[in-house]
């Protein structure tokens, strides 16, 4: 009986010092990245001025940042505080939850600690202006997760190894001013947007993938060709240095300027033919296209306005009012309101015209307008202005969009109506707006946040939308942007909508000024759009989600911003954070797939087109983020205080399946 008593309070004791220790673990500090942190300081010498009081939390310290539960060091940045010498082993490899590491402009030597490989998390090195030396460290190159490593101004030499391939996420790679030597390798990380191997002792030529670069990014190497230098010349390979040229170190630009004059003058040569010929296809094509138009439009199809207000009103499914047409060549023409099967809807023309409408937005091909009918229905009706497609054209394009296989993330066209004077599409209306609504209406006092999820899923769905208008349907969209993103009411699930429509549209119509924001570069000056140019425009809406901010007429100078330049101006800066829409601020376990949703979108906007991802390639990208790290969870569990909460950090990451909600 005593014994089964004190077993009791044995349990409950037991289960208090549980309790106290998860309730110490959650409102403390980091207390192993602690120790880890004053054990790298004690080992390495550095300047006075860097103190760390033990007696302090160590998110309070100098250069230290700490997770939001203050249970790991997320960011450590000690730039220029006098380290001396290299990094001691089993310390700052114990920060097993660090995202960013800058110890920029010390004397560090090489080599790094072999367990800094156990960083999995980290996303930015800065170890640029120290001094290390000797290979690559090729312990880097297993941190897969990192988006910008800078190992600039040191003196590492020997090759930049093969395996900076594996470091798909890289958005940039900073070399320049090292020794290091040999090719380049032609594999990259595909989503460069910074990278720099200028001064360095490199060869060969510059691989095609790094071709978008400028040339100060290679400059000042031993024999580098091709990209943006003079090209390659592979009929004569290594050109005998002259005597002239004796110090190896200036021999390189010499050689490059004494080749460039003759590549050169070839290049510009060719360059010339080539345009010549391309100019000459162009006239050609124009004229054609010309004498087609003209043939088209100069059919005897016009009727004269009158009658075709009066076609407005016979036109309808029934056929009893044909007889109203009187017999003139129009009628054969039935001016009807086509519909395409799916909707269930049953209206004529007529009642469209009598129903009672509302205007929904001015958008660049037409004014929207919300029209509910007598009996009930609530329809979208797009009256387009400007479009220069005559009837039969009309009707193929139609044809072609309304015959979009069903899809959840696509909203169908259900009827349009052509006569000359006025062209209506009709499709579904959906009550709950529009993704530009959503997102930059009302902002301020009494507005719901888009939180995070809604976010991705609003991206996920309009994805798979748009995947499958490209794959399934082999249609442009041609038309991307925040209002044409429509949200269902029931889960905020988005669908596309009108797409399809450019053909209809004269390419040399100025482009309006609200969709310039979205237009991919090269459309700008071809007019023409692409599966490419739609995966662009989808990329700036990835990047107004994540930012809040819409995309348009920075150059016009009206409010707005030219996106993409200016979410790259701002990743270039270490802390990404700024570039992010406020209101997502509160959610704090999300920026892991903020940070991803983010590359993926710079991936869109490339400027060279065949750089950017195809569609499903980018859906795909979208559906499997973060679906290989259960991190979220494993950091809600700790803010939970749940039975994970004691192992230590560095376990739970070792088995993020294996977590347990
Ligand atoms: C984390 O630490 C910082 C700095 O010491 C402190 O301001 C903050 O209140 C702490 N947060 C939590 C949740 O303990
Ligand atoms: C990385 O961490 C694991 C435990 O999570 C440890 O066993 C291993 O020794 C560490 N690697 C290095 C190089 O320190
Ligand atoms: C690189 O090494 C050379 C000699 O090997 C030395 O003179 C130079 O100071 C070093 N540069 C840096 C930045 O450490
Ligand atoms: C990294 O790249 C190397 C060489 O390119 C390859 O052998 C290795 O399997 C890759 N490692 C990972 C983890 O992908
Ligand atoms: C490039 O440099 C390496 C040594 O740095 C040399 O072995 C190789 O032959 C050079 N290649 C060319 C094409 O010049
Ligand atoms: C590359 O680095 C060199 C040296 O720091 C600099 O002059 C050049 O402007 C850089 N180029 C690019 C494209 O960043």
């Amino acid at each position: 009986m005593a014994v089964a008593i004190s077993k009791r309070l044995a349990t409950a004791l037991s289960v208090v010092i549980i309790l106290l220790l998860v309730l110490h673990r959650v409102h403390s500090e980091p207390t192993q990245d602690k120790q880890a942190l004053l054990s790298f300081l004690s080992q390495i010498p550095h300047e006075n001025r860097l103190q760390w009081d033990p007696s302090q939390s160590a998110c309070d310290w100098v250069g230290v940042q700490c997770d939001p539960t203050n249970s790991s060091v997320y960011y450590l940045r000690l730039p220029a505080v006098g380290l001396v010498g290299q990094i001691p082993q089993n310390t700052l490899g114990r920060l097993s939850q660090l995202r960013v590491l800058s110890l920029r402009s010390n004397r560090i030597s090489a080599p790094l600690p072999s367990d800094l490989a156990n960083l999995t998390l980290l996303r930015s090195l800065y170890l640029q202006n120290n001094q290390f030396s000797g290979e690559f460290p090729t312990t880097l190159t297993q941190l897969t997760r990192l988006t910008r490593l800078d190992l600039s101004s040191n003196n590492f030499t020997g090759q930049i190894p093969f395996s900076v391939a594996n470091l798909t996420h890289l958005t940039g790679l900073l070399l320049e001013n090292n020794g290091f030597q040999g090719r380049i390798p032609s594999v990259v990380p595909p989503n460069l947007v910074d990278f720099n191997v200028s001064n360095n002792n490199l060869n060969g030529s510059i691989p095609a993938a790094l071709a978008r670069f400028p040339a100060s990014a290679f400059a000042n190497n031993v024999n580098l060709c091709g990209g943006p230098l003079p090209s390659c010349n592979p009929f004569f390979p290594a050109p005998a240095p002259s005597p002239t040229l004796s110090p190896p170190s200036l021999t390189p630009s010499q050689r490059r300027n004494n080749r460039g004059l003759s590549t050169a003058a070839i290049v510009g040569i060719s360059i010339a033919g080539g345009i010549l010929i391309l100019l000459l296809l162009l006239a050609i094509i124009f004229f054609l296209i010309r004498r087609r138009k003209r043939s088209k439009t100069s059919k005897p199809q016009k009727p004269p306005p009158i009658a075709a207000a009066r076609a407005v009103g016979e036109a309808g499914t029934s056929s009893s009012k044909d007889d109203v047409t009187g017999g003139s060549g129009e009628g054969a023409e039935r001016n009807k309101l086509m519909f395409f099967g799916g909707g269930g809807y049953s209206f004529d023309l007529e009642d469209l015209l009598r129903a009672s409408a509302e205007v929904l937005g001015k958008g660049s091909v037409g004014t929207s307008y919300k029209a509910v009918l007598e009996e009930g229905t609530t329809v979208v009706v797009k009256r387009l202005k400007d479009v220069v497609a005559a009837k039969r054209e009309f009707e193929l394009q139609m044809e072609i969009v309304g015959n979009v296989s069903k899809h959840e993330n696509v909203a169908p066209l259900r009827a349009f109506y052509y006569s000359r004077d006025e062209k209506l599409l009709v499709t579904d209306y959906m009550p709950a707006g529009s993704l530009s609504a959503l997102l930059h209406g009302s902002r301020g006092s009494g507005r719901t946040p888009l939180d995070w999820e809604n976010r991705l899923r609003i991206a996920t769905s309009a994805a798979r939308g748009l995947a499958h208008l490209h794959v399934s349907a082999n249609l442009v969209h041609g038309n991307i942007k925040s209002s044409n993103i429509l949200l269902k009411q029931d889960n905020l699930d988005s669908c596309v909508s009108d797409y399809g429509l450019n053909p209809l549209f004269s390419n040399s119509t100025p482009t309006n000024h609200r969709i310039m924001g979205y237009r991919a570069p090269e459309v700008l000056e071809t007019r023409k759009v692409t599966f490419k140019s739609d995966v662009y425009s989808f990329g700036v809406l990835l990047l107004e989600l994540l930012t809040g901010k819409s995309p348009n007429q920075a150059s016009l100078g009206e409010e707005g911003i030219d996106l993409p330049r200016w979410v790259q101006s701002v990743v270039r800066e270490e802390w990404t954070a700024e570039v992010f829409d406020v209101e997502l601020m509160r959610y704090h376990n999300v920026e892991e797939e903020m940070v991803q949703l983010l590359q993926i979108g710079m991936a869109c906007v490339a400027i060279v087109p065949d750089q950017r991802p195809a569609m499903q390639e980018v859906l795909r990208m979208i559906e499997d983020m973060n679906r290989d790290d259960g991190l979220r969870n494993s950091s809600d569990d700790a803010l939970r205080g749940g039975s994970d909460s004691q192992t230590p950090p560095k376990e739970s990451r070792a088995s993020p399946s294996g977590f347990t909600p």
